[in-house]
């Protein structure tokens, strides 16, 4: 199912505006590196707190209700939302709300570690419409301001660990590393390292409808600064929400292949981007 989603996203890619939609949604497929939130400008956001000390109202503009809600149930022209009745749009922002609600990301981190040492950090998510979820170790909760975590002198020693299911069904929560998420690690070249801080996890289904969400998680092996001190790390989730909903995608009668593109466009702001809390590791010997 993800890999027919998967399909059809890079289909539409082709035919619609190259370049921009061949990555954008469906996270980076084609891009194997590091990735910094402030990537997704497209994205709306669930607090103002991660774009504490953007310029006037910008912060407020970000947040969901308003650069993607407001937008839906006011039909905004030229958007896939102007061909719903208002009923229907009441219901798809309905529909928005719950795929946000089931959309939660976790860190777990040691409180201390010792110069050097090598740890693990697992970052658990669920929820997000697929066909990928992007995960990413950051050094702040902050759209705008965040790096990847090496900036803040964590090293990612390994390749990633990824798990991704469908909640409550028999492939949650220990299904092997999924084909997919194999495939996009795979296409970075072995010599350059596949220690990557971002991963584009494949595998992600969810449904409002049946009220079934993905979940997964990526276990990163990370070593610790040489110097002791306290150093931040957060996690940050990119996904997206349309393709969950009954109402949140379309499909070109034209095409053969019905491939399904969110309704609020490539450029619309139907993805998010949040953040886990920032953890604050004490490295001392
Ligand atoms: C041109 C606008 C735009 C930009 C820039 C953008 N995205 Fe997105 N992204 C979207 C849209 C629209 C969706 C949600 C589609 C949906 O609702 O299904 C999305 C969804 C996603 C998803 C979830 C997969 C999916 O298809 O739902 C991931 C992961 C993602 N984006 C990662 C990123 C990353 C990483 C960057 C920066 C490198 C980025 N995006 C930049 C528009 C954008």
């Amino acid at each position: 199912m993800a890999a027919r989603f998967l399909v059809r996203l890079a289909g539409i890619a082709v035919v619609c505006i190259p370049g921009l939609a061949r990555a954008y949604p469906g996270g980076t497929p084609d891009y194997q590196t590091d990735a910094a939130p402030y990537c997704a400008a497209c994205h709306s956001s669930v607090t103002t707190s991660e774009l504490e000390g953007a310029p006037g109202d910008r912060a407020t503009k970000e947040l969901v209700a308003n650069k993607h809600i407001a937008q839906i149930l006011a039909g905004a022209p030229n958007t896939g939302y102007a061909e719903l009745s208002e009923t229907e749009r009441q219901a798809l922002a309905d529909q928005i709300r719950a795929i946000d609600a089931a959309s939660k990301v976790r860190i777990q981190v040691p409180a201390q570690v010792s110069p050097g040492q090598v740890f693990e950090v697992e970052v658990t998510f669920t929820g997000g419409d697929g066909p990928v979820a992007g995960l990413a170790l950051v050094d702040a909760a902050h759209r705008w301001y965040a790096r990847p975590a090496s900036s803040a002198g964590w090293q990612i020693v390994d390749v990633p660990i990824v798990r991704s299911g469908v909640m409550g069904s028999p492939d949650d929560p220990t299904k092997p590393a999924d084909p997919l998420q194999l495939t996009w690690l795979d296409k970075r070249p072995a010599a350059l390292g596949r220690n990557l801080s971002y991963v584009n996890v494949g595998g992600i289904k969810s449904s409002v409808d049946r009220q079934s969400y993905a979940t997964g998680s990526v276990l990163w092996k990370v070593k610790a600064p040489a110097q002791p001190g306290t150093y931040p790390l957060a996690a940050a989730y990119f996904y997206g929400t349309e393709l969950a909903t009954p109402l949140g995608y379309k499909v070109d009668p034209k095409d053969p292949l019905k491939r399904a593109a969110p309704r609020g466009g490539f450029t619309g702001a139907s993805g998010r981007v949040v953040f886990t809390a920032l953890q604050q590791i004490t490295v001392a010997q």
